[in-house]
């Protein structure tokens, strides 16, 4: 058996693009084959991954018995049903978030995987960011003391339309939270988990889109926990740029993160990370650069020492399943203008 896990990737657009290059460029892993429907993005791939085997189908992929695993970077909607698929053929699967639209969706892909007993991640890859990472390891280290408040906020331009249209399409994206807010949610949850699981979230949202008001580019949202703690989670679409920040106070101190960038994507952004212990502030040291492409690249590692090694996941489908939770919750909320209990939510099997 080669050393390197042998990957096929199904879905080449805007973000499958970077995980084959993330995953060509990996140690552990190995890239074998690619699926995509157009004949566009076929041609793309060829050329860009002469070596890889192309095809039309993603059935066709799981198909082919040199696949070891499967990384699916497809439109939202598609999710459940191709992960399924690929559970059901016996892959490992890493899909992109949201995990799926339904919590009920997310549940079946749980006990599929459990009963054919092959690994399965969500593609939360900001925990494994050198920063928002490194904000995560100083609280379980209790050096903010107990948790009480997180707030993630995001500040950027409007969406791409993806493949198709489906971004601006409501039956096929399911909403806008599980597009950006879901990363927030996934980190707020990390972040407050000494403080229990949430219990309850408030949200409010508004659109700039001319006629579509589900299209919610502001939005923001209140997440209680179990133990006190609560975060604040917001964005908004219609600015300019990228730019997130993290603030998380606690009994004993303080963290505030930053990341700029001129886009998310880019390889040069401006990054820090400031800790006050209850006396003194202090600037923290951050070991290698932060941002999504690098922790793309390290997501794909995690992943492949996971099968090879048995090493530990980044982020498990339960903890998918709990972000699409905090987001359909979330949109819950908005629409009633009240605020909604989670376990309404995670009850759902
Ligand atoms: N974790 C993150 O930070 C992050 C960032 C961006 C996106 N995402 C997630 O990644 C997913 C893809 O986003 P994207 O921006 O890459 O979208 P995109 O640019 O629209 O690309 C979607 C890709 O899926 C392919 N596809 C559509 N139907 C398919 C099918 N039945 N079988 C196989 N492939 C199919 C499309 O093929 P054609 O090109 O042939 O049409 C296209 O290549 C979404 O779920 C999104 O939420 C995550």
């Amino acid at each position: 058996m080669s050393s390197r896990v042998r990957f096929g990737l199904i879905g080449f657009g805007a973000w499958g693009g970077h995980h084959a290059n993330a995953i060509a460029q990996s140690k552990g892993a190995e890239l074998v084959a690619i699926a995509a429907p157009s004949t566009t993005s076929q041609e793309n791939a060829r050329a860009r991954f002469p070596t890889a085997r192309i095809f039309d189908d993603y059935r066709k992929l799981l198909e082919d018995p040199n696949v070891e695993c499967v990384d699916i970077v497809v439109p939202s909607y598609l999710h459940y049903e191709i992960a399924s698929a690929a559970i059901q053929s016996g892959r490992h699967v890493l899909l992109e978030k949201p995990m799926a639209v339904t919590v009920a969706d997310c549940s079946e892909l749980i006990q599929l995987a459990a009963r054919q007993k092959v690994i399965f991640s969500v593609g939360h890859e900001l925990r494994l960011s050198s920063m928002w990472g490194l904000a995560k390891q100083m609280i379980d280290d209790g050096q903010i003391g107990e948790p009480l408040y997180a707030l993630v906020e995001l500040s950027r331009n409007p969406y791409r339309l993806g493949s198709g249209g489906w971004r601006y399409n409501i039956q096929q994206v399911g909403n806008w939270i599980l597009e950006e807010p879901i990363h927030f949610f996934d980190l707020a949850r990390w972040y407050l988990s000494r403080s229990g699981n949430p219990t309850r979230v408030y949200a409010t949202a508004n659109s700039s889109q001319s006629g579509h008001p589900e299209l919610q580019d502001n939005f923001s949202a209140i997440l209680n926990f179990e133990g006190g703690a609560y975060a604040v989670v917001t964005q908004t679409l219609c600015a300019f740029e990228h730019h997130q920040t993290v603030k998380i106070t606690g009994t004993g101190g303080a963290l505030w993160a930053s990341w700029s960038g001129a886009m998310d994507r880019t390889r040069h952004p401006t990054f820090s990370l400031r800790a006050f212990d209850g006396k003194t502030v202090h600037n923290v040291d951050i070991a290698k650069m932060t941002g999504e492409l690098f922790e793309l690249e390290d997501q794909i590692e995690v992943f492949a020492n996971a099968i090879r090694h048995g090493a530990p996941l980044h982020c498990t489908a339960e903890d998918g399943r709990w972000s699409v939770a905090m987001c359909l919750a979330a949109q819950a909320s908005v629409e009633r203008g009240l605020p909604v209990a989670m376990q309404d939510f995670m009850g759902q099997t």
